[in-house]
């Protein structure tokens, strides 16, 4: 399928925020133009020729607090085949490690005119009160356990390739909820676009306000998987635990990881989906993971370049075309 948007199409659309902090809030309308522009940019980089001057005269800064491999290369990769200038902010080697506060950081860069500041912190909230200090355009690369919006884009686009449409999909989210920024960004734009989305989990991992989210909550693999089109896994981020959630990884895996037992209660066609990092035999067994049949995992990389393009050029194309951000 390829329904995408011309650039002619596109001057007449302007993405309706300055930043890119969540999915909440996001209208059925924008998320649709942010996939259909990415539609665009997956046949551009299938091409030998991936390079296009969006972003010509760009500069974008990825400044990652926390540990990144697909989400940082992906945006180091968007930005420069859109022809932006890219540059990558190592916290373990900047005044962060002397003690400098996030603002105090932000202000800096700020300082030097960035068009883009791309951002990952631990702390949820953190990336929404840096957007408030600067004067370009803010995309939050994750959150804390609160946002990680274009992750969300581009499990929908994956999703969108492969079942043609979100509405009235059932999508199980399994796993470590709790701390999961994914999860969250997930269920507001499914929710938005139509989808059912239902959650898997021990209680222990669920957070206790989640049924205001309108999800559905089950605690057994077997019950909760039951016609689902799409199977999404998620990692349990002991990094973000303290004390213990769960008697063993052992144990976890019978009750939670998934293996071709309990996916045998999905539709016959259910996609598998994980973000990554993926800890395989805790959360997914190896064989299911790398079922090329019915595994997304891959393609889900694949996307992830694409949306994240198609966020960059819709988000500048809203700051001024001289001087820059705005002073
Ligand atoms: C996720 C994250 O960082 O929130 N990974 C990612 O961005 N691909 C999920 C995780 O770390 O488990």
């Amino acid at each position: 399928m390829c329904r995408f948007m011309s650039d002619k199409a596109l001057d007449n659309i302007r993405f309706p925020h300055s930043h890119l902090l969540g999915t909440e809030g996001l209208t059925p309308d924008v998320i649709s133009l942010l996939l259909d522009r990415s539609e665009s940019y997956v046949e551009q980089n299938r091409q030998a020729d991936k390079k296009k001057s969006v972003l010509h005269g760009r500069t974008i800064i990825n400044l990652f607090f926390e540990d990144s491999t697909r989400t940082r290369t992906s945006f180091e990769l968007a930005g420069k085949r859109l022809g932006g200038d890219v540059l990558n902010m190592s916290v373990a080697t900047s005044s962060v490690k002397k003690g400098e506060t996030l603002i105090d950081t932000a202000m800096t860069l700020n300082a030097m005119h960035p068009d883009v500041l791309v951002v990952r912190h631990n702390d949820s909230g953190a990336v929404k009160l840096l957007s408030e200090k600067v004067n370009c355009a803010v995309i939050n690369a994750g959150d804390g356990r609160h946002e990680h919006p274009t992750q969300a884009l581009l499990d929908a686009l994956t999703i969108r390739r492969r079942k043609g449409h979100l509405d009235g999909l059932l999508v199980a989210i399994c796993g470590d909820i709790a701390h999961s920024r994914v999860a969250r960004s997930n269920i507001h734009l499914l929710n938005t676009m139509g989808a059912r989305v239902r959650l898997i989990a021990p209680k222990t991992l669920i957070p206790s306000a989640i049924d205001r989210l309108g999800v559905e909550v089950f605690h057994d693999m077997n019950e909760g998987l039951k016609d689902c089109d799409i199977v999404m896994m998620l990692r349990l981020q002991t990094e973000r635990m303290h004390g213990g959630f769960f008697p063993s990884v052992r144990e976890y895996f019978h009750f939670f990881g998934l293996d071709y037992e309990k996916l045998a209660n999905a539709k016959p066609d259910a996609l598998i989906m994980h973000p990554g990092p993926m800890n395989r035999g805790v959360e997914i067994a190896s064989e299911v993971a790398d079922d090329i049949g019915r595994s997304a995992i891959r393609e889900q990389v694949e996307m992830g370049v694409a949306v994240r393009m198609a966020c960059l050029e819709l988000l500048t194309a809203n700051l001024p075309t001289s001087g820059g951000a705005k002073p």
